[in-house]
Order: C-alpha cells, then structure tokens, then sequence
C-alpha cells in the first residue's frame, strides 16, 4: 500500500532514453531517495544466467526473482555485470514474466511509501512506476527520444566502458528492446494517462534536468 506521507515522483520510459540520469539528478537536488527499478530485472535476468538457465523460461526467472531478498536488492549497485547489455537483455526476457513482476512488486512499493534515510520523498525510475507500482505519485514524468539518439548515446556510454559495440548493433538491440517492452502481454510499458510526456532527443542532459524540475515544482510544494 501506498502512504501518502512521502512524495512519489514516477520517471518512466524505455531504454536508454537518459530517464536514469535524470531520475538521479532530481533525486540529489531534491534530497529524496532514489531507485532504479531496472536493476531488478537486471538481476533476475542475471541471476538466471549464472544459473545456467534461459531468461525467457518462465520457470527459471520466477524461480530467480523469488530468490532476490532486500538485503540483497539494496545492494544491487555494485554489481558491475548488471549494467552490461547481456543484463539489460536478460531483464527484458525476465520482465515479460507476470510471477517476476509480482515478486519485485512490494520492495518497490514499500521503497516508494517508506524512502531509506528517512528522507521525506522517493524518486524511482523504471517502465511502469507510474501506471503500477506508484499510481497516485504526485509527480510523473515518461521520458522520450528518437531511437537514433538514443542509440547514439547508449553508444558513446558503453564505448567508455570498454563494450565492444557498434551504433547499429545498439540501435538494432534498442529496437528489439522496445518492441519487447512495449509489447508484451504483461504491463507493456507506456506513459500513464497523467503523465507528463518529456521529449529528450533536442535537450542535453542539463536541459532535461531543467525540463524535469520545472515538472516536479510545479507539483510539489516543499
Ligand atoms: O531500465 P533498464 O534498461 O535498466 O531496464 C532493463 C529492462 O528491465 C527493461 O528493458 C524492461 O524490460 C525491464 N524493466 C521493467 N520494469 C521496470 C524496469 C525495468 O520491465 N520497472
């Protein structure tokens, strides 16, 4: 259940399209805790293929997702092969999986009514904080960018990191990504009807940051 005490900013959309960046930044600004929901699907999806398993058998990520307690959610930061693109595939297998779903339901909503650190607010970003984990937050924001840009940016991050990539094999794996986020039987991800569309791809990520505060000031009253 949700408790109306803390104040909830959803910041939804698909891969890549800079909604973690953002979603941190107005969390520090703000003083809120913050929570990338995505690093639990990463680690389901992980956690199946150090198993040995196939991220897209139901069996096996319900069986992964059980197994994730919070203590071990808490921690999932440090886990370097959660940010890799083998991680963010598995993710989207696990993610189409109504059991896994379930299972990563109630840490994030207990996250969202109760921030860590008694901070008095919670930003969480993911696909669906506002239409099912957080559908009374004060604030939601559902982030776009062409999926050029996006794959240009996702590009230039993992070239950092030492992936061995090339753009187009990060737009064709983006648009496999989306194709499966938006289109799987279990809450597909879209903007909740009372979000607020962010359209990122002309913006830097000083003027999304800007773009975003201006959202989430005119919503909440410190
Ligand atoms: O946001 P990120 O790229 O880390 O998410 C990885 C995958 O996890 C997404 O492609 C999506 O399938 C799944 N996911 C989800 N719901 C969330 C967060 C992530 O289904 N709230």
């Amino acid at each position: 259940m949700e408790n109306t005490s803390s104040h909830v900013i959803a910041v939804d959309g698909l891969a890549a399209t800079g909604k973690g960046t953002l979603a941190r930044r107005l969390a520090d600004h703000l003083d809120f805790a913050y929570l990338d929901t995505g690093l639990l699907y990463r680690a389901v999806g992980i956690g199946v293929l150090r198993a040995g398993g196939d991220p897209s058998d139901p069996v096996a990520a319900a069986k992964a997702a059980q197994a994730l307690n919070p203590d071990v959610l808490v921690n999932l930061a440090q886990d370097p092969d959660l940010r890799t693109e083998v991680g963010g595939d598995a993710a989207s297998k696990v993610g189409a999986v109504p059991e896994v779903r379930q299972a990563l339901l109630k840490f994030q909503q207990d996250f969202a009514a109760h921030p860590p650190l008694g901070k008095k607010g919670a930003v969480l970003d993911g696909r669906d904080i506002g239409t099912v984990i957080a559908p009374h937050a004060k604030v939601k924001i559902y982030v776009e960018a062409s999926p050029q840009v996006r794959a240009n940016r996702r590009f230039l991050e993992l070239r950092v990191r030492g992936e061995n990539v090339t753009e187009a094999s990060v737009l064709a794996e983006l648009q496999a990504r989306d194709a499966r986020d938006t289109q799987r039987a279990t809450v597909p991800t879209k903007p909740a009807d009372d979000a607020v569309i962010l359209d990122t791809s002309d913006m830097n990520a000083d003027e999304a940051f800007e773009a975003a505060l201006g959202i989430v000031e005119g919503k909440i009253k410190h």
